[in-house]
């Protein structure tokens, strides 16, 4: 199987962007693939959702992390962390990401940096998926990061202002094919429901009602359990079984696959 590019992307920040790619990730990598999640947010939460603090700070102070491999002081292999679970590996993410836009603006070829770095790895087939959390930002970082992808899925956080600057995303998410012919948006996903408040029906329906793009049936509703499971370094999925987003994201997974 070729490796798949799936990148977790919306400027809108809070949507759940990490704990929907941390939580795919997983249910994919208990499925039988070999994933590999890259985080590429100076937030690092996505790093702290598969590593410990101590882990991720390490990785930080010594150069093995994404910044470093994209300022070439690194290679790819040098910084592929494997995470308490078998078949799952990270790329930890820096602080340093807060520089990335300048980093990449002083370079010859500055949107296909990132494509540069994981080319080789992309083209040996070594993971069945590569999950990219993106940053709440557009720019040069997040073209990078869409001219590898093949399939964009965007958490869009049901709320008042969850919609809002959606359609300007998509419009610069569509620009990007462009360049890159196979990129596509495979979904949205609707996270941190409550299926009880009105808006949350207002918000499904508008998007229903856009024909371009595909809604998922799966929903994220809010779970507190959510939290519980960051704290302790894991996603949900991997902490409580039971708990009902943790069988939500299995049926997120279920469609992400078919729709692929
Ligand atoms: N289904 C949920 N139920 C309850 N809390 C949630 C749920 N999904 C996400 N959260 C919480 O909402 C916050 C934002 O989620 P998350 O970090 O995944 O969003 P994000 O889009 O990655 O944010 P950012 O734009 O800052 O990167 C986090 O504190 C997370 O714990
Ligand atoms: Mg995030």
């Amino acid at each position: 199987m070729n490796t798949k590019v799936i990148s977790f992307t919306n400027n809108k920040g809070g949507s759940g962007k990490t704990t929907t790619c941390s939580n795919v990730a997983y249910c994919l990598m208990e499925r039988g693939s070999k994933v590999l999640v890259i985080d590429g947010d100076m937030q690092m939460n996505l790093s702290l959702s598969f590593l410990s603090e101590e882990s991720v700070m390490e990785h930080d102070s010594s150069k093995d992390n994404i910044y470093h491999m994209l300022s070439g002081d690194r290679k790819i292999s040098d910084i592929i962390v494997p995470s308490f679970a078998e078949g799952l590996d990270v790329i930890p993410s820096s602080v340093r990401l807060s520089e990335v836009e300048e980093l990449l603006y002083g370079k010859d070829g500055k949107k296909d940096i990132l494509s540069g770095c994981i080319k080789s790895l992309i083209k040996r087939g070594e993971y069945d998926y590569i999950l990219i959390d993106v940053p709440p930002t557009l720019g040069l970082w997040v073209k990078n990061i869409l001219h590898i992808t093949d399939h964009v899925i965007i958490p869009v956080e049901a709320s008042p202002w969850g919609l809002f600057g959606l359609a300007n995303m998509v419009s610069y998410i569509n620009q990007e094919k462009k360049s890159n012919k196979g990129l596509d948006i495979l979904g949205i996903v609707l996270t941190k429901v409550n299926t009880r408040k009105n808006y949350y029906k207002d918000t499904k329906d508008y998007l229903n009602s856009i024909d371009e793009i595909r809604v998922f049936e799966s929903i994220i509703r809010t779970d507190s359990t959510i939290e519980w499971a960051q704290d302790n370094s894991r996603p949900v999925t991997a902490y409580r079984k039971s708990a009902r987003s943790a069988g939500e994201y299995e049926a997120l997974t279920d469609e992400i696959i078919e729709s692929m």
